[in-house]
């Protein structure tokens, strides 16, 4: 039977570490702020971003949830960034991806300042992971996934991952801290071109699945044994439930399960952990800025 890795556990163990981290910061007159932009009426990011401004309450931190039409234009976006970047009660911006077609994501990212970009998408970021410089910020999802393995006490060093998707929000990230010096691991990073994609993911020790398609990952695609991170949230139709939804992720949770050694649930995985560590990202970028 292989063990179920307890996300909401792990979250709130994390958002109590922040919770002291807050008080502290609020006795040195520092109250931590987070601004969260959402452009249009995505349903699932409107509960992403509700989610986010709730957890920030909880803990303390001020929080501006700034929700603009599906028609917001570039240049009026990248105006409500600048006056972000400017306010010194916000520490932290993020822009809720995907946004609308006519947004150019990657102009309205490099204009985030470098030192509030708790997603960790500037350019100035992806290199500091690259660097292994621990003043940039880390994107949340993958910082996740580490905290979950070792939460779990899987041992990362000289085991081969495979990390299935290549986006700059979780795949490439999560394959440099598979990489760093500090996990060790021997990493391949997969996508949707990848020539004979079960048999690669069949040499992981560990695998993560962030491709976002439901339950894409069969039990045969699993080494016996292996631990299995599951990044994926997709939302398939079902009559039975009074949303008419219900949440899978990319892997065929069941049936990997009884292979696995370890594996995280959808929900309750990875998803609690995302906002938790947005939460830690906002603490360290009020800290840094704070001096
Ligand atoms: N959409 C899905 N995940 C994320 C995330 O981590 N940050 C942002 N900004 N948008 C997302």
């Amino acid at each position: 039977m292989s063990k179920r890795i307890d996300g909401k556990a792990v979250a709130a163990a994390v958002l109590d570490e922040c919770r002291a981290e807050v008080g502290e910061l609020v006795g040195r007159g520092v109250k931590p702020g987070l601004a969260v932009v959402l452009v249009g009426e995505d349903p699932a990011s409107q509960v992403y971003v509700g989610s986010k401004v709730r957890t920030c309450g909880e803990l303390g931190i001020h929080s501006r949830k700034i929700e603009l039409p599906a028609e917001t234009s570039q240049e009026e976006l990248l105006a409500v960034v600048a006056e972000l970047n400017a306010d010194p009660a916000i520490h932290g911006i993020l822009v809720q991806s995907p946004p609308p077609p006519h947004i150019d994501e990657e102009a309205v990212v490099r204009t985030i300042d470098p030192r509030k970009d708790v997603d960790g998408f500037h350019p100035e970021n992806v290199a500091k992971l690259v660097l292994e410089d621990p003043t940039g910020f880390v994107p949340c999802t993958p910082a996740g996934c580490m905290r979950l393995l070792e939460s779990a006490g899987i041992e990362t060093s000289g085991k081969e991952a495979v990390v299935v998707g290549r986006s700059m929000i979780v795949g490439k990230p999560m394959a440099m801290l598979l990489v760093a010096k500090d996990a060790n691991a021997t990493v391949t990073i997969a996508h949707s071109r990848t020539a004979d994609l079960p048999a690669v993911c069949r040499r992981a020790d560990i695998l993560v699945a962030a491709v976002g398609r439901p339950e894409m990952i069969k039990a045969d695609w699993v080494k016996p044994g292996a631990v299995v991170v599951d990044v994926g949230i997709n939302r398939v139709d079902d009559a039975t439930r009074k949303r008419g939804y219900r949440l899978v992720g990319d892997v065929a949770f069941d049936e990997v399960e009884a292979k696995c050694a370890a594996i995280t649930p959808v929900p309750g995985g990875v998803g609690p952990m995302t906002i938790a560590m947005l939460m830690k990202n906002t603490l360290q970028a009020a800290r840094q800025l704070a001096g």
